[in-house]
C-alpha cells in the first residue's frame, strides 16, 4: 500500500496527523503500509510556487491512494485564481481522473442530538451521496470575464455533460445502490437545464441494466428541501458536481458536524484520494481544536475501496463508535456544557480504541 499522504493547509496538518498515527499503527502489525509525504495547495505554492506542482503530480501518479487533508486560507485569497490552493485540488483530481465521488452522511446514534435537525427525523440516517467529481460547471470551457454587448463587465461560465461522463458515473451510482438499499436518487435540473434533460435521459437509459434498483429523478431545489425534511427517504444519491458539491455540505449537518463525514474520490480502478469533506477551518487552524474523525473515516473508505480490506476499515469505523460511545467529543460534535478533547486527545481515544 503506497500512500501518499497531503496534509495541506489550515488544520489539515493536525487531522493528519492522527490519521497518520493510525497507519503507523497498522503498520507496527504488519500491514504492508509505505508513507510519503508531499505538498498541495496553499502550501506546495509556499514551497514550489504552485497549488499542483511537478513533484507532487509525480508523487501522486506513483502512490496507489491518497490521503488528503484540506487546503486553502486568508492568506492565499488574493492571488490570482489558476494559483490559489483550490485549484490545486481541482487540479490534483482531474488529472488523477478522480470521476467519482462518494460522500457517506451517516448519523452515529451518540450524536443525534448533536444534528441541526431534531433526533427523530435524523436518527438512523443512512445516505450515500455520490458526486461527479471532474466534469460540470466546475471544468467547461468557455469560462471567463468579458464585455457583453451593453459594454458591461460579466463573468461566464459553462455547465456541459458529456454522455460517457454520465453514463460511468450511472454505473457507480446503480453499484453502490445493489450494495445497499436498492433505492437510487438521481438528482438534476431538468425542469430548466439542457445539461439535465441528458443527465436524466442517460441515467434512465442505465437504469434499464439494473432491473433491482428503484430508480426516482428529483430536483435539485426539491432535493435540497427533502434532505431537510425527511432525509431517510434516500438511500444513495447521483448528482453532478455543482449540485453535489452543494447537497453534500447540506448532508452533513443532519450527521451532526462536518467533521464527521469522510469521503473517496475514485478513478475507473478505485485508485482513489481520501479526504473529509470539510475545508481548512484557519479560525481553529493550530488550536488542536478540530475534529479528525472525517480524516480517520476516509482512512477506512481508503481501506475498503482502495485495498481491499474491509476488515482494517471495520476496526477504524468500530474505534469511532467506541470513542463517540465513551462520550468523548470534539467541540463540534458536543452538546453545550459537555467537555470536550482537542485532536491529539481523540486521536488518542481512536487509538486505544482501536486495540480494544
Ligand atoms: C469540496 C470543496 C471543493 C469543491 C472546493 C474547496 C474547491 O468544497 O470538496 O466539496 O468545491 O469541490
Ligand atoms: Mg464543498
Amino acid at each position: 500500500m503506497k500512500i501518499l499522504i497531503l496534509p495541506g493547509d489550515g488544520i489539515g496538518p493536525e487531522i493528519v496527523g492522527q490519521a497518520v498515527r493510525i497507519l503507523e499503527r497498522f503498520k507496527t502489525e504488519g500491514v504492508p503500509i509505505e508513507l510519503e509525504h508531499g505538498l498541495l495547495g496553499g502550501a506546495a505554492y509556499d514551497a514550489h510556487g504552485h497549488p499542483y506542482p511537478e513533484v507532487t503530480r509525480q508523487q501522486a501518479h506513483a502512490a496507489d491512494a491518497i490521503v488528503l487533508g484540506c487546503v486553502g486560507g486568508p492568506r492565499y485569497d488574493t492571488l490570482p485564481r489558476a494559483l490559489r490552493p483550490e485549484q490545486g485540488l481541482l487540479a490534483i483530481r482531474k488529472d488523477l481522473s478522480l470521476f467519482a465521488n462518494l460522500r457517506p452522511a451517516l448519523l452515529y446514534p451518540e450524536l443525534a442530538a448533536a444534528s441541526s435537525l431534531k433526533p427523530e427525523i435524523v436518527a438512523g440516517l443512512d445516505v450515500l451521496i455520490i458526486r461527479e467529481l471532474t466534469g460540470d460547471i466546475y471544468f467547461g470551457q468557455p469560462r471567463g470575464r468579458r464585455q457583453n454587448a451593453a459594454g458591461e463587465d460579466e463573468g461566464f461560465d459553462t455547465m456541459h455533460y458529456a454522455r460517457s461522463e454520465i453514463e460511468r458515473i450511472a454505473h457507480i451510482g446503480f453499484k453502490s445502490a445493489m450494495r445497499r438499499g436498492r433505492r437510487l436518487c438521481s438528482v438534476d435540473k431538468a425542469n430548466v437545464l439542457d445539461t439535465s434533460i441528458l443527465w436524466r435521459e442517460v441515467v434512465t437509459e442505465v437504469g434499464r441494466l439494473y432491473p433491482e434498483v428503484a430508480l426516482s429523478h428529483m430536483y435539485v431545489d426539491n432535493a435540497a428541501m427533502q434532505l431537510v425534511r425527511a432525509p431517510k427517504q434516500f438511500d444513495v444519491v447521483v448528482t453532478g458536481n455543482l449540485f453535489g458539491d452543494i447537497l453534500s455540505d447540506e448532508a452533513s449537518m443532519l450527521a451532526g458536524s462536518i467533521g464527521m463525514l469522510p469521503s473517496a474520490s475514485l478513478d475507473a480502478r478505485n485508485k482513489g484520494l481520501y479526504e473529509p469533506i470539510h475545508g481548512s477551518a484557519p479560525d481553529i487552524a493550530g488550536q488542536d481544536a478540530a475534529n479528525p474523525i472525517a480524516t480517520i473515516l476516509s482512512l477506512a473508505m481508503m481501506m475498503r475501496y482502495s485495498f481491499d480490506r474491509d476488515d482494517l476499515a471495520r476496526r477504524i469505523e468500530a474505534a469511532v463508535r467506541h470513542a463517540l460511545a465513551r462520550g468523548i467529543r470534539t467541540r463540534d460534535i458536543a452538546l453545550p456544557g459537555e467537555g470536550v478533547v482537542g485532536t491529539q486527545a481523540m486521536g488518542d481515544a481512536l487509538l486505544s480504541a482501536l486495540s480494544a
